[in-house]
């Protein structure tokens, strides 16, 4: 998706080989135009699929996990962090984070998915596909069918492209990062990025 490369390349900060700083448009400001680009070509990709629910992790999925939605004319339910107290059916998965070297557990109320759902999982990275794994088994948790993923940036050399590739479902990645460094800058895989 050429603006939000061209908008990477303008604003994003690769602080080290395996991190972008996104800060500046997706992560922490937001930029409402681009968003709503993401959300229209996540949704124009996924249209024919029969969604029936968008899921993502809070924080970073939810805004295009909601503009994705919005041209979906679905709802979109994210996975929360901690479990609230106010919940009262939680349905919960353990997650390991490389890139935080720590496990945190994910949790949504059982209510949101549900039986016959078909559901869209949408994150702002794929990096090492953890997040992606435990969505799965929250989604079959609720006897429900995880259908097609869609990430807005990939770092292809980190585990996750593989592990979505050998699963075989359907999932799009919209700008994919072959190498970047902050010397270099960023190279685009142009062929891979979506699948
Ligand atoms: P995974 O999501 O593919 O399993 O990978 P990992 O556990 O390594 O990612 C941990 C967190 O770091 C995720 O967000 C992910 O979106 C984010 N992340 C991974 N690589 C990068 C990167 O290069 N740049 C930035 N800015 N973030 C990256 P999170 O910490 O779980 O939540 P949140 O930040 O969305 O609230
Ligand atoms: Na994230
Ligand atoms: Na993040």
């Amino acid at each position: 998706m050429d603006l939000l490369k061209k908008t990477i390349e303008e604003e994003g900060v690769v602080l080290s080989p395996s991190v972008l700083k996104v800060d500046g448009f997706l992560n922490h400001k937001i930029d409402p135009i681009l968003l709503d680009e993401i959300g229209k070509e996540f949704a124009g990709a996924f249209r024919n699929l029969g969604i029936t629910k968008v899921l993502t992790i809070e924080s970073g999925g939810i805004v295009p996990a909601f503009t994705t939605a919005l041209y979906l004319n679905v709802p979109v339910v994210f996975a929360k962090k901690a479990e609230p107290s106010t919940m009262r059916n939680p349905k919960t998965c353990r997650v390991h984070s490389f890139t935080k070297n720590t496990d945190y557990t994910i949790c949504i109320e059982q209510n949101t998915i549900h039986e016959g759902d078909r559901v869209l999982f949408i994150d702002d990275f794929l990096a090492n596909g953890q997040a992606y794994l435990g969505i799965k088994k929250l989604v079959e948790d609720c006897h429900a069918r995880l259908v097609a993923s869609g990430f807005c940036i990939e770092k292809a050399w980190q585990p996750g492209h593989s592990i979505l590739k050998q699963d075989g479902f359907p999932f799009k990645v919209l700008a994919s990062i072959r190498h970047m460094s902050p010397e270099e800058g960023i190279s685009w895989n142009y062929d891979t990025a979506e699948t």
